[in-house]
């Protein structure tokens, strides 16, 4: 069987997210399985500093935006510690803009008032892509039985796919494309990719596809749509979110879709990638331990993490640790009504974040007023990212919505344990320390079911609490979190049943 992955974003080239994370371990994990995968992403100049750096191919294709020929060439390196080859789309107007330094992301642009704010040519650029992906195919000679497609950034492929390529395309090739089925899996409902309508006849794509049964949602053009509609089947992250976005209340306005394909749409939760996250081998950690050394080598790592965001070095008093996107999904608002109450008591947080202004102005208040207990670094880095799941006590994740959320699965590997919203990938794998489940040695965390303040703080009470006054216990539910099993090989045993029960249906 043969598989290929289409990605905005892969870790270890360009990341802003799970997102990254997934597309650069799950493709591994399928190979393990004897599948022969691929993947392809956008060239940004952000992947020209990979450990192992891409390099150009013969391979150039020309595609039409509107009245301009868009000329692109396909580069080629290997997923980082894999065979697995991955192929980028060169189109510098397009792709070859990120700049850390200058605030360029790769979706996004700071401007002078240090608000982030989305390319203005987001759909062209990936209407491009989408369509790239198809050139990739019949440059490479890599026909795939199963097209993998993620988020909106790939929204349009599956439409390409049926209503261009297998309709009008070269003759000698629509047999082969029309050979191929795709999968379209969510991570996040809410980021839709839609656009102005009058963008739709620059991307090759007739007006009659436009209706509300295909990629017209409340008006706009929507890539995420056009994913949900013109895939053969569709995934989520977790089993939870699933049956989440089928209701008004996480349905993003497409609740409706969602419901009509609610047969072929499965939830598999996410993995880790136990080479990148593992608290025995992590080379950003001043201490490597296991679950039966966390004793001895997590102290260290607290220690680390306490001078590194210049924190009192004390063994004993609770550090809260956070690594998020600062958006409205993760739960910041309760952050700002719940912690000033623990800091005040002399609880430490050590926050890594990157994202919207608000939430960052909002940070640096808490920080002034908490000078000596609040730590925060507000940009992008992965060595502190690793640092903070290791050193930091307890893990906070509110968020309001969650798909699966990695960030909670890194820090049960690494004994750090869970504050979690019961919400989709949060709620399948993060277990309340309750006394049933306690008693059970079942708990991996604490948990709370409505998103409010008061909720949150209960939740995080009995966490501190539990951390002051119960060491046995604490240890009790650390080792049972650092036991669970959330490895990619369990997940991607899970596609490759999808996949194949795909292709029977051929
Ligand atoms: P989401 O994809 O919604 O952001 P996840 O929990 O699935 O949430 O994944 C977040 C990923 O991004 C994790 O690998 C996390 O370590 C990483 N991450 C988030 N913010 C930062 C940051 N500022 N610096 C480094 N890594 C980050
Ligand atoms: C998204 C979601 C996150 C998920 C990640 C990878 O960014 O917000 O919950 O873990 O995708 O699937």
């Amino acid at each position: 069987m043969k598989c290929l992955h289409a990605a905005s974003e892969v870790a270890g080239f360009a990341k802003t997210g799970g997102l990254a994370d997934v597309v650069g371990s799950l493709p591994a994990a399928l190979a393990n399985r004897g599948i022969d995968c691929a993947v392809v992403m956008p060239l940004y100049r952000a992947c020209r500093s990979a450990s192992v750096p891409p390099t150009p191919t013969e391979h150039r294709f020309r595609l039409p935006i509107g009245e301009r020929m868009f000329e692109g060439r396909l580069w080629r390196s290997t997923l980082p510690d894999t065979d697995v080859p991955i192929y980028f789309i060169e189109q510098p107007d397009f792709f070859d803009r990120d700049d850390a330094e200058q605030g360029r992301g790769i979706y996004q642009f700071t401007t002078s008032a240090g608000q982030r704010q989305d390319y203005d040519d987001n759909s062209t650029r990936y209407g491009f892509f989408a369509r790239a992906v198809l050139e990739m195919i019949r440059l490479t000679n890599f026909w795939p039985d199963i097209l993998h497609l993620h988020d909106w950034p790939t929204g349009l492929t599956p439409a390409y796919l049926r209503e261009v390529y297998q309709r009008h395309g070269k003759p000698a090739l629509r047999g082969s494309y029309a050979a191929i089925r795709t999968v379209f899996t969510i991570h996040n409902l809410a980021y839709q990719g839609a656009f102005p309508p009058d963008d739709l006849p620059a991307l090759g794509l007739p007006w009659n596809l436009f209706t509300y049964d295909k990629l017209e949602s409340y008006g706009a053009l929507n890539y995420l749509k056009s994913g949900l509609v013109f895939a053969d089947l569709l995934t989520t992250v977790s089993p939870m979110y699933a049956k989440e976005i089928q209701t008004p209340e996480h349905g993003c306005g497409l609740q409706g879709v969602l419901k009509l394909r609610a047969t072929q749409m499965h939830g598999i939760v996410n993995g880790i990638d136990g080479n990148i996250w593992n608290p025995a081998t992590d080379p950003a950690l001043t201490g490597n331990y296991d679950v039966n050394t966390v004793g001895q080598g997590k102290p260290k790592c607290k220690a680390a993490l306490q001078a590194l965001f210049k924190l009192e070095v004390s063994p004993r008093t609770p550090l809260l640790g956070m690594v998020s996107r600062l958006a409205s999904q993760k739960g910041f608002d309760l952050v700002e009504q719940v912690i000033p109450d623990y800091l005040r008591r002399g609880v430490q947080l050590a926050l890594l974040g990157d994202g919207d202004k608000g939430y960052r102005d909002m940070l640096l208040r808490l920080r002034e007023q908490f000078p000596t207990q609040v730590g925060l670094h507000l940009d992008y880095s992965e060595a502190i990212a690793h640092q903070i799941e290791a050193g930091a006590d307890i893990f906070l994740m509110p968020s309001r919505y969650e798909p699966c959320g990695l960030n909670q699965l890194y820090s049960l590997k690494y004994g750090t344990i869970p504050v979690v919203h019961t919400t989709g990938g949060l709620a399948d794998t993060v277990i309340d320390a309750t006394s049933e489940s306690i008693a059970m040695c079942r708990a991996t965390g604490f948990a709370f079911d409505t998103y409010k303040a008061a909720a949150f703080d209960e939740a995080l009470r009995r966490a501190v609490q539990t951390y002051r006054d119960s060491p046995l216990l604490w240890k009790q539910i650390q080792e049972t979190g650092m036991k669970q099993d959330w490895s990619w090989s369990r997940s991607a045993g899970e596609y490759e049943r999808l996949y194949r029960q795909l292709l029977q249906e051929l």
